[in-house]
């Protein structure tokens, strides 16, 4: 079989700030591909399954948006489908590792059937190591593509397809940012719209500057015009996407580049707005305004900390102390009282004291988080930390989680107390997935409520009473 491989090594970590733009927009022309391949999917079904972050997941309604163009239709369970997509994450090793069991799992499907197609792309496919470990032991993998040459789907696929050739296409490099490729949004109630890609930060232990590469801002009128098609769509709500979503626009020469478009974005009179995710070291104040302004800017924020210690932020090299980011917080509440907060934590990074644990608590326990993502750390090979011995042994960091977890479902719960009786208002995304007769949404503040009432209040905002709480979703009933 013939392979064709691209250029998939990691982006050197210097080089790779040092690169300038080379263009700064190209548009996207399905049409540009072979002309057989927008008929490639005419009666085939398709079945992708993303992992990750929000990124990830604006991804795959892109490439959903592409596959149905060709006229693929999507299913949901890999036996009936003609294509199926791995859209992965390489954040940590379980991640990794659980896609690698998976589509290892299928090679029995594919020695049945010869003709489905097996693809993987996302963050994974753009390290250099997995990319080798899928050519030489996962020879079911028929397509193995990037982040930044997702646009070119259509394309690879044909070559698939037709050429009968095994294709490897990973860029090392960021490119254009591409516009107008079409879409297949998942929520009907609200659409992610990327405000940039990639990220400049390099925290130690974090492999995603290298998956997607430098930081790169879209046009501000494209972003507007996406926004302005979500509300068109009937959608109520925007989540502005990046992975430091306060370096908006600086690629682009601009100052403060976020504020400017947080409060156009709001002037489009789109009912809800939010955005992830904020960086602690690059909010600025006149944000907070904007936030406090703006009554369809949701008072809610994810300000991931990582630690409580100022030594493991000095060496997770994140540019802020502890006590920086509490006088941020402080700030944050005198201005805006009701705003909520959540957070990522790391446990365990190399070197991590019972003290500096404590920290971590310590901070916990002042900032009162409404949820957190915690992490067990995992070293990821050609970062920085990496290189650190990963000294924590297994037992101690999972009990670090464990103290950890049930310090923020306290704080949450004490939170939520503050709720019960109180009317929030609740974009409706639908039935519960639990339970047929239950609505769920989230309130203003960014809760999960789960709620009873008439019929046809999807997609609807909904004064709904609270009755019960948890520490992470509230019950209730629509007034
Ligand atoms: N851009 C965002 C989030 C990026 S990844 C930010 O800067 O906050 C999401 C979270 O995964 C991070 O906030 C961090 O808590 C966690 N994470 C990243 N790399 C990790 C690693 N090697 N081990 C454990 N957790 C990690
Ligand atoms: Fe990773 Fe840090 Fe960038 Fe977030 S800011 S994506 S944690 S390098
Ligand atoms: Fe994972 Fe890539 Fe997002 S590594 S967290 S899917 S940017």
């Amino acid at each position: 079989m013939n392979q064709k491989h691209g250029e998939y090594k990691l982006p050197d970590r210097k080089q790779a700030l040092k690169r300038t733009r080379d263009a700064v927009t190209a548009s996207y022309d399905l049409f540009a591909v072979p002309q057989q391949a927008s008929q490639l999917g005419v009666g085939k079904k398709y079945y992708l399954r993303t992992y990750g972050c929000q990124a990830n997941v604006r991804d795959g309604e892109t490439m959903a948006g592409m596959l149905e163009m060709m006229g693929f239709a999507p299913c949901d369970n890999e036996e009936e489908a003609d294509l199926l997509l791995f859209n992965t994450c390489a954040v940590r090793k379980a991640a990794e590792d659980r896609v690698l069991g998976e589509i290892g799992s299928l090679k029995t499907l594919k020695r049945q059937y010869p003709s489905k197609l097996i693809a993987l792309c996302g963050c994974m496919a753009q390290e250099e190591e997995i990319v080798d470990l899928l050519i030489r032991k996962y020879p079911q993998v028929d397509l193995v593509f990037g982040t930044h040459n997702l646009y070119r789907l259509p394309e690879l696929l044909y070559r698939c397809m037709h050429g009968g050739e095994r294709v490897i296409e990973v860029f090392s490099e960021e490119g254009k940012v591409v516009e107008n490729l079409p879409v297949h949004r998942s929520h009907p109630s609200k659409g992610f719209v990327n405000i940039m890609y990639g990220c400049n930060k390099f925290c130690t232990y974090c492999i995603v500057p290298y998956t997607r590469g430098k930081e790169r801002s879209r046009r501000k009128e494209d972003i507007l015009k996406e926004v302005l098609s979500l509300q068109k769509e009937g959608r109520r709500e925007a989540v502005l996407l990046g992975q430091n979503v306060n370096a908006y626009g600086r690629d682009l020469g601009m100052e403060d580049g976020f504020t400017d478009l947080l409060c156009d974005c709001a002037d489009t009179g789109i009912e809800r707005i939010r955005f992830y995710t904020s960086h602690p070291r690059d909010y600025s104040i006149s944000t907070i305004e904007a936030m406090r302004r703006y009554p369809n800017i949701m008072k809610s924020l994810h300000l991931p900390v990582q630690s409580g210690s100022d030594e493991i932020l000095r060496r997770m090299a994140r540019g802020y102390t502890a006590g920086s980011y509490m006088k941020l917080y402080d700030e944050m509440k005198e201005r805006i009282p009701e705003i909520t907060f959540t957070t990522d934590l790391i446990v365990g990074f190399p070197g991590e004291t019972d003290e500096q644990f404590q920290k971590t608590l310590d901070l916990v326990d002042y900032c009162k988080f409404d949820l957190a993502y915690t992490f067990i750390y995992s070293p990821r090979s050609g970062t920085p930390a990496a290189s650190m011995p990963d000294d924590i042994p297994m037992e101690v960091k999972k009990e670090r989680l464990q103290i950890l977890n049930d310090r923020i479902a306290d704080s949450a719960l004490a939170n939520n107390r503050r709720l019960e009786g109180k009317t929030v208002k609740v974009l409706c995304e639908g039935r519960s997935r639990k339970k047929e007769d239950v609505y769920s949404g989230y309130s203003e503040e960014n809760k999960l409520v789960n709620f009873t009432g008439p019929d046809g209040l999807e997609n609807q905002i909904v004064d709904v009473k609270v009755t019960g709480i948890h520490s992470f979703s509230l019950d209730g009933e629509a007034l």
